[in-house]
């Protein structure tokens, strides 16, 4: 798993977080989206994509990823926002236990393009064991 550790500038009025591409995140940030308001027991994602890489931030509140590289299963609980979690490519990716105040901010290296977007899991597993 790839976490990378945010640096937040903070003084006596409170704090400051600046990412800039290709130097905090390793690429050049194309996008930015965010998952907020999510309602109860809700799960989200549950697809891989092509080609597209991924830095998910829980700015605030929390919430579970699981990523999943067709082989190996693992969950991250994310609650900082200082922390950032790294999603390649070919990684299927479910997100779950939003909190109710969560907003998941995400950095992409490209445009939204469904073409890139892999939603059947079988579908997934066989480009994943390709690889
Ligand atoms: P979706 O990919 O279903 O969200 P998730 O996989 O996180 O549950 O996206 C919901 C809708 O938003 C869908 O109609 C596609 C659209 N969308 C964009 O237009 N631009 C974007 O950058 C993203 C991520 C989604």
């Amino acid at each position: 798993m790839n976490l990378i550790h945010f640096k937040s500038l903070s003084d006596e009025r409170g704090s400051l977080l600046a990412i800039e591409g290709n130097k905090d995140v390793p690429f050049d940030i194309k996008r930015v989206y965010y998952i907020y308001g999510t309602k109860p027991n809700v799960r989200r994602g549950l697809h891989a994509h092509i080609n597209l890489r991924q830095v998910a931030i829980c700015i605030a509140g929390s919430c579970t990823i699981l990523l999943d590289d067709g082989s190996t299963k693992q969950e991250v609980a994310l609650n900082s926002p200082m922390t950032g979690l790294v999603i390649e490519e070919l990684v299927w990716r479910e997100i779950y236990d939003f909190s109710e105040d969560c907003i998941l901010m995400v950095l992409a290296n490209n445009h939204y393009d469904e073409k890139d977007y892999i939603r059947q899991y079988d579908n997934f597993l066989e480009l994943a064991n390709e690889k």
